[in-house]
């Protein structure tokens, strides 16, 4: 297990755009993306970009079965996405509280389309692509906008629904 320091809002690395990764299969990446999966999980996030331990490439990974932080999402299949593309299916948007390991303890209420194609690669250099809707379609924006050095605070329209989780929800209690 290699927990990686998770970089926080306010660090310049992660306001960078990412490099496309160009070799698949190797030992450098595969460390990599087993390092990511052991942070994601030891944080209980729902998804990490390689920029948020450092790493400026064009890698993501994202999943959710039952997730304390999320309990009333839909499930994510867990995914590794590689130089990922994203097609916007529709201009309908709705708005939904998020969070990020990179801003920790807030919360806010941000825009995402809702329905979306995204095309990439796993770990081996397969190409696929998915179809998807709904809170898979925001944990992918979410993810990918971090390879374009956007933290989602920057997707916030109305910035009073932006603060500490703990004060937006005291009715949900201490975590
Ligand atoms: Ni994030």
């Amino acid at each position: 297990m290699a927990v990686q320091k998770i970089l926080r809002m306010g660090d310049a690395r992660l306001l960078r755009v990412a490099e496309p990764i160009r070799e698949f299969n190797s030992p450098v990446l595969d460390r990599l993306i087993q390092d990511m999966f052991d942070t994601m999980a030891a944080l209980d996030g729902a998804g990490l970009a390689a920029p948020q331990i450092g790493v400026n490439q064009r890698l993501v990974i994202f999943g959710i079965e039952s997730n304390p932080r999320y309990p009333d999402v839909e499930p994510v299949p867990t995914t590794v996405l590689i130089n990922p593309e994203i097609e916007i299916l529709s201009d309908e948007m709705d708005e939904a509280w998020e969070g990020c390991l990179s801003v920790p303890g807030l919360r806010g209420l941000v825009p995402r389309y809702t329905r979306l194609r995204y095309r990439g690669y796993d770990q081996t250099g397969r190409r696929f692509e998915r179809e998807v809707h709904g809170f898979h379609a925001r944990v992918v924006q979410h993810e990918c906008d971090h390879l374009d050095g956007i933290l989602y605070p920057r997707r916030i329209r109305d910035l009073t629904q932006f603060g500490f989780e703990e004060d937006l929800f005291p009715e949900q209690g201490a975590e």
